[in-house]
């Protein structure tokens, strides 16, 4: 069985990898699969956005079950912004070092316990028999006062996990993976897709 991941995002298509080497199938992005489309995310929520993009690129390969990921940052102070427009927020071409520096800047007034924010993601699969599965997973932080770390992408420098100490962006791969919002939705997925297999054997 062939999975597709419906995702353009170099930085999640490598956790993606990780988390799914385990399941008996061939995991591929889009570009892997010779599939070249621009979807439109004009859901106002997670999960309809990651059905969007599943669906959009199922029609395009009809025998595999495609994957996508609607993900973002919700920070409390800033009534849960940039949300579903986590990657368009303040201009999608903008560097993280300027988005990064902004919401930091946005906070400057926030009390410690109004700096709670969480990294959401949710996963569609669009199955050959035409039916969607969806699962969800989080995290929970804070906004740190300043950038810090290397790894990870997108908003990992500024997002502070008190578990650990450490932004997401100081976590090895395997460190974030275990805890971040896409390890889980993604671990909750496969665990549907197994029940989805055993039924096509059954
Ligand atoms: P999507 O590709 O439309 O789902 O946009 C997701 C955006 O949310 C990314 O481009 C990042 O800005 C942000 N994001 C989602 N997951 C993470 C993460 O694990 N770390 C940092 N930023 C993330």
């Amino acid at each position: 069985m062939k999975i597709v991941f419906a995702t353009g995002n170099a930085g999640k298509m490598k956790e993606i990898r990780m988390i799914l080497a385990d399941l008996n199938a061939e995991v591929l992005s889009m570009k892997e699969a010779g599939i070249d489309i621009d979807v439109v995310e004009d859901g106002v929520t997670f999960e309809e956005n990651a059905i969007i993009k599943a669906k959009a690129v199922h029609a395009c390969i009809p025998d595999a079950i495609v994957l996508a990921d609607d993900s973002g940052l919700e920070v409390d102070y800033l009534d849960k912004q940039p949300g579903v427009y986590s990657a368009r927020y303040m201009g999608e071409d903008t560097p993280y070092e300027i988005k990064n520096a902004a919401i930091i800047r946005k906070l400057v007034h926030a009390k410690e316990e109004e700096r709670t924010a969480r990294f959401v993601s949710v996963i569609a699969a669009a199955l050959p028999d035409g039916r969607v599965l969806t699962t969800e997973g989080t995290i929970e932080g804070t906004i740190a006062h300043q950038a810090a770390g290397e790894g990870g992408f997108g908003y990992d420098p500024i997002f502070y996990v008190p578990e650990f100490r450490a932004t997401t962006a100081e976590l090895t791969a395997e460190q974030k993976n275990a805890v971040s919002h896409r390890g889980k939705a993604l671990r909750a997925m496969k665990r549907k897709l197994a029940v989805y297999f055993e039924e096509l054997e059954g």
